[in-house]
């Protein structure tokens, strides 16, 4: 039997998690895809962190040297920020390697330019974990859009956020309390600044934006605002109104062809659709022609919910490549 070599970029919550998913469900995917596979390397940036046992052997900082084992076919990755994340993956996708990334911040910038060099290389771009954790809204997306137009897209796409003002709502918890919680958890970014400021879901919803409408509105014109605008006197008053606040990002194309969008806290009633969304749930709503109204719950981070994600995209990959339609 055939085997497939990976490589592992970056091996913290989420990279940890793909190491685990991979042992857990080695057999069945084996069986499923008629195909091994094998981490081959592992890149990380302090080599002597003591990590998962029995994967010293396979560290690495040097993307050459994952990208230099013969046969690599895939890389997945999980780092943070831009840089070196999309020079790495540009490397690995002339290299002939398909991508799968959970990297938003690199991806809603530089998403739309790999996947035409993906196209022009032959290989296949995965990056439905880059949003709303372990909802399948990237794929689902691509469905829809085979027959549908997409005119608005609404959600919660920060799970550490949504965290942090369910705690601070149902159990009286301090901002601090929470957000110490949420990193405990694996939910908020080694730096929570771009939860906490608006940013990591702003990056999500420009992603869903160049997939829906295959542009991005300009940056600068968007309004980004962030939880750390709400005080904890303001969570209080919303629960004697019975009110909840949700942090909502939302995208819409016009009539007249321009995009607008808006990332804010905004205080729902019962009747909202996003008032049920606790914990680290996202919640992506999705206006279409034909369809209507469709709405997609679930876990919006952690290592599991994350990591699985990244494995479908690996079985849908390989799956097409080998030329047999999978169903895990
Ligand atoms: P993390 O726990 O902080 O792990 C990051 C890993 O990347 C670490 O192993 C780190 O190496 C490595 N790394 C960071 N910068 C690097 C660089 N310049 N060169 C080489 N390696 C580098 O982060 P995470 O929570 O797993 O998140 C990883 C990515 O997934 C991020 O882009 C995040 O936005 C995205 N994501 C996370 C979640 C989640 O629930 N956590 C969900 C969806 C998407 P060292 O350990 O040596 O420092
Ligand atoms: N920090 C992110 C969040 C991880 O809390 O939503 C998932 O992208």
């Amino acid at each position: 039997m055939a085997t497939i070599k990976a490589a592992i970029l970056g091996f913290g919550t989420v990279g940890q998690g793909i190491y685990h998913i991979l042992n857990e469900k080695r057999e069945e995917l084996r069986d499923k895809l008629g195909l091994e596979l094998e981490v081959a390397k592992i890149l990380v940036r302090d080599t002597t962190k003591e990590r998962v046992p029995g994967t010293a052997h396979l560290l690495t900082d040097s993307i050459d040297d994952c990208l230099s084992v013969k046969g690599i076919q895939v890389v997945f990755e999980a780092i943070v920020n831009e840089e070196p994340a999309y020079g790495y993956l540009k490397k690995a996708v002339e290299n002939k390697c398909h991508v799968i990334t959970a990297n938003k911040v690199m991806f809603a910038k530089w998403g739309l330019e790999l996947q035409e060099l993906a196209r022009q290389n032959g290989v296949f771009v995965g990056y439905e974990a880059t949003t709303a954790g372990g909802v399948p809204v990237i794929k689902t997306m691509k469905n829809i859009l085979l027959v549908n137009n997409v005119s608005r897209i609404q959600g919660v796409l920060n799970g550490t956020t949504n965290y942090i003002l369910t705690k601070m709502r149902a159990e009286g918890w301090s901002f601090e309390e929470a957000l110490k919680e949420a990193q405990i958890l694996g939910y908020a970014e080694a730096d929570p600044y771009n939860d906490i400021s608006g940013q990591d879901a702003f990056k999500k919803l420009m992603i869903l934006s160049s997939l829906a409408f295959g542009d991005q509105p300009n940056w600068a014109d968007v309004e980004v605002v962030g939880i750390d605008s709400i005080s904890a006197q303001q969570v209080e008053q919303s629960i004697k109104n019975g009110l909840r606040y949700r942090h909502v990002a939302e995208v819409e194309k016009h009539q007249d062809g321009t995009l607008f969008a808006k990332v804010a806290p905004m205080l729902v009633d019962k009747e909202h659709p996003l008032y049920p969304i606790d914990d680290v749930f996202n919640a992506v709503t999705m206006e279409t022609n034909y369809i209507g109204t469709l709405t997609l719950v679930g876990p919006g981070a952690g290592m599991y919910p994350t990591a699985s994600v990244m494995v479908e995209d690996y079985a849908e990959i390989i799956g097409k490549r080998a030329g047999f339609v999978v169903t895990i």
